[in-house]
């Protein structure tokens, strides 16, 4: 098949790899014009595509990017892999789902199956990209993407893939694709249902770390580890499952999936409450994470050198999109330190270049990669670890 996916970022470079390793054709069309030239030129950027794979189905013809609109016409599946962040209110911003969609509708001129992978609540694929799409009689389905940026066990290949469409004959088609490259796909009644299971599995994530994030703030004042509790419950082989403390949530997937589920929610009259709470209590944690370093630290960081190691959302990965470290580093500033962070995947970020390590009075751990050095963070006189992976240090 010839297949374009609409926006070559996390969730459709890695879709677009997976068609042209399955023998198909991928055009990955992106209107960011520099990075659809780093891709031509055989440059990955992101974590798990390399560049001699992404080089190898350049060389045969099996994949070229392009920000040329007209390459989709005559496509047999287009997939739509953009942004759905929220608006300055957090309520969901569709306006790049409307814009890949009027695209299609200018420039594809012969039928063809569109598929939705952004994340978006139920009714998108119907309300939001069919009805939008004039003029040609094309198939329609949903299937949200789950890709985990970093997960080295479940890729595109052997994680579940729900698929639900407008009609009969879009499953099909869906499946047929997606069964070329995935091994697992599961038919669900409706686009709504598989929309609505993507962001009921983050909700689900989201609520939960926020409950573990109370918990280990009333297990700190209880003077308990919460993550020896943790453990100890996570020993009952049914009923419970782990989650685990940490500085705030990230990435473009559990800070904002949930608000999607709100705002329909809001729409039929139903009130999300644990959503709402589970965002206070995340969106707060960074102000407890400081209160913690400035207790730890004699009761004041004013005027001290303080290193915030790791500002991506998770370990081994270079993504900054919503991290809790941002408001970290903030608050730290607004309590008088002199703040510095240290992370040589990220490299440069708001206009900051990473640190080195050496040289702090106080190393505050939001997130740790593989490859920074414990010994080189314990260097720093008082260390405030929010990941659980430093013995012997404070944190939560
Ligand atoms: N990143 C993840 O881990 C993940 C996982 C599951 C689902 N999702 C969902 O997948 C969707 C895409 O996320 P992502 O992480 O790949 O985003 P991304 O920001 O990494 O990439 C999106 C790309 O779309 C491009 N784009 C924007 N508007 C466009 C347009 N009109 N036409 C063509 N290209 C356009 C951007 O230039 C960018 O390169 C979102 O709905 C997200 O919630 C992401």
């Amino acid at each position: 098949m010839r297949v374009a996916i609409i926006g070559q970022g996390y969730v459709g470079l890695t879709i677009a790899v997976g068609a042209a390793g399955a023998g198909h054709t991928a055009v990955g069309f992106d209107v960011n014009e520099d990075l659809v030239t780093q891709l031509n030129a055989g440059k990955s950027h992101i974590e798990g595509i390399s560049d001699s794979d992404l080089a190898g189905f350049i060389a045969t013809g099996t994949y070229l990017a392009s920000s040329d609109p007209s390459v989709m016409d005559g496509c047999n599946v287009i997939v739509i892999a953009v942004p759905t962040p929220l608006d300055a209110d957090r309520n969901p911003d569709l306006s790049y789902v409307h814009a890949a969609s009027d695209l299609i509708s200018q420039h594809v001129k012969s039928p063809a199956l569109i598929v939705n992978e952004s994340t978006s609540y139920p009714g998108t694929l119907r309300n939001e990209i069919a009805a939008r799409i004039t003029g040609v009689e094309h198939l329609y389905a949903s299937s949200p993407e789950r890709v985990d940026p970093g997960n080295t066990e479940w890729g595109t290949k052997n994680t579940p893939r729900l698929i639900g469409g407008l009609s009969p004959e879009a499953v099909a088609k869906a499946v047929q694709f997606y069964g070329s490259f995935c091994d697992n796909i599961i038919e669900v009644s409706s686009p709504e249902v598989a929309e609505a299971a993507k962001i009921f599995e983050n909700t689900f994530r989201q609520v939960n770390i926020a409950l573990v994030n109370e918990f280990a703030q009333i297990s700190d004042a209880l003077g308990i580890s919460s993550r020896e509790v943790i453990e100890a419950a996570a020993t009952k082989p049914y009923g419970f499952m782990a989650f685990h403390p940490g500085p705030g949530v990230g990435g473009h997937c559990i800070p904002v999936d949930p608000s999607y589920l709100a705002h329909v929610a809001n729409e039929v009259g139903v009130p999300a409450t644990f959503i709402k709470r589970a965002n206070e209590v995340n969106l707060a944690m960074p102000a407890y994470v400081v209160k913690r370093v400035v207790a730890g630290s004699d009761g004041s960081v004013k005027g001290r050198k303080v290193v915030v190691v790791g500002v991506s959302y998770k370990s081994n990965v270079a993504d900054t999109r919503e991290t809790p470290a941002a408001a970290v580093i903030d608050l730290l500033r607004e309590q008088g330190a002199t703040v510095t962070w240290h992370d040589d995947l990220v490299g440069t970020w708001r206009g900051e270049s990473s640190s080195p390590l050496a040289g702090a009075d106080i190393a505050v751990v939001v997130t740790k990669h593989d490859d920074v050095d414990v010994n080189a963070i314990k260097a720093c006189g008082y260390v405030f670890d929010c990941t659980g992976n430093i013995a012997g240090v404070d944190g939560i």
